[in-house]
């Protein structure tokens, strides 16, 4: 096999399309004779609907239609269980609950017709914290789930109260992760129209064609093929497209009125409508011996699942999983609870609920080694997950486990000396400003490759090669989606060298569900991995029917990984996934003590992600995942109080810019093959997010000599716990 397309940084090939302007995204999309489409929110966290009148507003101006509940026939979505409404017929359980829906010839008349709209409203008690929804005689939100918990999950290994009876040390800690908006560039956004074929088709931005066109579908009541669903540049996801938005809205108007329709949603209406990262609770108890063994870990994690399940079930699903961090813990035990509230809705965010989980474990850690009088390094060293090793669910992890070798490599970059058999530290910047004190802090962990639990997994792809003695081009056709991080380079990549090719050689054809296959999302790191498994498998199908001269000769394969299994209810044990990557990363850190300011100033950051596909891609997805964790640890506060936003701009909800990055991001690529992972790659794009945060809080706890159990790290919080820790004795 050839080698000269994959591990180069070739240009991507979105680039110029992208730089000069010519690519559209959602947003710019236009048809002649387009209409225009508003939404009516109901911006209240719970109510009951008395009275829903829109005659005045279909009345008006411009106004072509107006729809309801009653328009929807299969009134219902969810990625995982259809528990939300496409608009809201009887009952609102958050703000951004759609109530009606304007379709107008400008956009002005929709908006202006949404003032028009008569609805008269009950509200109704609001519960807004997770552990307050669990409690007897707390607002039931959904009919079928008492005390308004979706999920739980159990881990139960070992025996942990015997197990604490021989610790040395035993650490106690109590800590919330907050919200975080997605803040992708491209607000939501789409155009729907009848195409050619008489199917509705949707152009819009999400992560996976076939399951907005599924749940289109659904809601609809119409069968598959009369839905087309289209990803022009998307601009963006992290996640916060995994959940319908305008997918299905645009395609009941479209469908209803056979002509074609727009929307784009302010900032303000992307913030306040589309899910956000968990809000987690954890309380955690840890014990150790003195020669800094692990023995035992407990933890208890509450989820905030705002109003409607979402993606809730999985997210929890990882979270339990992540919160004993990248160990070997002989005694485990684990209880953890995704409920219901009136908040907006939670999701799928970058990490997926591990850097929640891994901001409980990684701190413990860092606590536990403070009591034992041991570097932080020294004592992760000591119980790290290794080939062979036991997770807490019970079984081993998938063979390649790398997780000693990146957390030596990150700790090495930072400083970190091996002397006399023992991790050592290096010395701390000294200030040369009174109020500056530096510190260095250092976290590491692993993220799944993959749908986890047994959901099922699979990717396809096609390949035609087209030529009469020789190959003149190869057509990839995949669905997978570009978000922005350069799946597509990548799947060219691995197409010319599956076929052994140039890359000038391959075409692609891409997220169009009339043309190409069902990939799979673009989430849980999972693209790289599961699309160029298919490819592979594609590309040797075509070969082998162009070797028997067939012209075109076209290869479609479905790639599907070694299976994985549900947590057992009452023990949890299970074979989780198929692959990981593993992570350590260091940060260091400025505090100025007078005004409570933090800011990063150097990362460096080990990521084992097998086989370098594009190193600057690799690169791209290092420094933005910590930037990101950068603006979840330090910066960005999403305030919702009794179920209301606080904070629904960026002006109000401050997310890095270019003077907040630090002055130096390093990444170290390393790259140990996965046994099954196509060219030995792993998938990568949320693994450095997720020992960051922790990472920052050890940094601060360096330099101040005070722990955060709870971020981010703004300025009022910070010097509040600062004054807090002067006055205590
Ligand atoms: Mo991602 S958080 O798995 O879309």
């Amino acid at each position: 096999m050839t080698t000269n397309s994959i591990g180069r940084s070739i240009a991507r090939v979105d680039a110029v399309g992208k730089v000069t302007g010519q690519t559209l995204y959602p947003g710019d999309l236009a048809l002649p004779g387009m209409l225009h489409m508003k939404v009516l929110f109901a911006r209240r966290p719970r109510a009951r609907i008395k009275r829903l009148d829109v005659s005045r507003a279909q009345a008006a101006q411009g106004v072509v239609a107006v729809f309801t509940a009653k328009d929807v026939p299969v009134n219902e979505f969810g990625l995982i269980m259809f528990d939300a409404p496409v608009l809201a017929s009887d009952t609102v359980r958050w703000i951004g609950e759609k109530v009606a829906l304007v379709v107008a010839e400008t956009e002005k008349q929709a908006a202006r017709a949404l003032d028009l709209i008569e609805v008269e409203y009950e509200d109704l008690p609001v519960v807004s914290d997770p552990r307050e929804a669990m409690q007897p005689g707390a607002p039931q939100l959904h009919p079928d789930k008492g005390n308004n918990v979706l999920v739980r999950y159990r881990i139960r290994k070992g025996d942990v109260d015997e197990a604490f009876k021989h610790a040395d040390v035993i650490v106690e800690g109590a800590y919330h992760t907050p919200f975080q908006e997605h803040a992708f560039l491209q607000p939501e956004a789409g155009l729907a129209y009848i195409d050619e074929e008489g199917r509705i088709t949707v152009q819009v931005a999400g992560q996976w064609t076939h399951e907005d066109q599924e749940q289109i579908a659904h809601a609809l009541g119409l069968p598959h093929d009369k839905i087309r669903v289209i990803y022009p540049a998307i601009g963006g996801a992290f996640g916060g497209r995994e959940d319908m938005s305008v997918q299905i809205i645009l395609a009941l108007a479209a469908w209803k009125l056979r002509k074609p329709v727009k929307i784009i949603w302010s900032r303000e209406e992307s913030m306040l409508a589309h899910h956000k990262r968990h809000q987690m609770f954890f309380k955690a108890r840890w014990g150790a011996t003195k020669e800094g063994k692990l023995v035992a870990a407990e933890v208890e994690a509450t989820a905030d699942v705002g109003a409607y399940a979402y993606t809730s079930t999985k997210v929890l699903g990882n979270t339990t999983l992540m919160c004993t961090g990248p160990y070997e813990i002989p005694n485990v035990k684990v209880d953890t609870y995704a409920v219901y509230t009136n908040n907006v809705p939670a999701g799928a965010f970058r990490g997926f609920g591990g850097p929640q989980g891994l901001f409980e474990a990684e701190l413990q850690m860092d606590k536990l080694a403070e009591k034992l009088g041991m570097d932080p390094v020294e004592l992760r060293i000591r119980n790290l997950l290794h080939e062979g090793s036991l997770l807490s669910v019970g079984t081993p992890l998938p063979r390649g486990v790398s997780m000693p070798e990146v957390a030596v490599k990150a700790a090495e970059a930072a400083g970190w000396k091996h002397v006399g058999g023992r991790w050592q530290r290096p010395h701390a910047l000294s200030s040369t400003q009174k109020s500056k004190r530096y510190g260095l802090g250092y976290a590491c962990g692993f993220k799944n490759v993959g749908f986890s639990f047994g959901a099922p997994e699979q990717c396809t792809a096609r390949i035609e090669l087209r030529g009469t003695s020789e190959i003149e081009e190869a057509i990839v056709y995949h669905s997978g989606a570009d978000c922005g991080q350069g799946a597509h380079t990548v799947l060219a990549q691995m197409a010319a060298e599956a076929l052994e090719l140039p890359i000038e050689k391959i075409k692609l054809v891409v997220s169009d569900t009339a043309y190409t296959a069902n990939s799979g999302s673009a989430s849980a790191s999972r693209m790289t991995f599961m699309a160029g498994n298919s490819i592979l498998g594609a590309a040797e199908v075509a070969l082998k029917k162009w070797r028997d001269e067939e012209r075109p000769a076209i290869g479609t394969y479905q790639y599907r990984p070694p299976k994985t299994t549900p947590y057992d209810p009452q023990t949890g044990k299970s074979e989780p996934n198929f692959a990981y990557g593993y992570v350590a990363e260091a940060a260091e850190v400025e505090v100025d003590i007078e005004t409570g300011h933090v800011r990063l100033l150097r990362v460096w950051c080990a990521d084992d992600v097998g086989t370098a596909v594009n190193p600057q891609l690799v690169q791209g997805q290092i420094e933005g995942a910590v930037v990101q964790a950068q603006g979840y640890a330090i910066l960005e506060n999403f305030v919702q109080q009794d179920g209301k936003v606080l904070t629904p701009y960026l002006s109000t909800y401050l997310i890095p810019t270019v003077l907040d990055v630090p002055q130096q991001v390093v990444s170290l690529i390393m790259e140990y093959p996965d046994p099954i992972g196509p060219f030995g790659a792993r998938g990568m794009g949320e693994m450095p997010y997720l020992p960051m945060a922790p990472a920052v809080i050890a940094a601060v706890r360096d330099a101040t000599g005070v722990w955060f159990d709870d971020f981010p790290l703004t300025p009022d919080r910070v010097l509040r716990e600062l004054r807090k820790a002067r006055k205590a004795p």
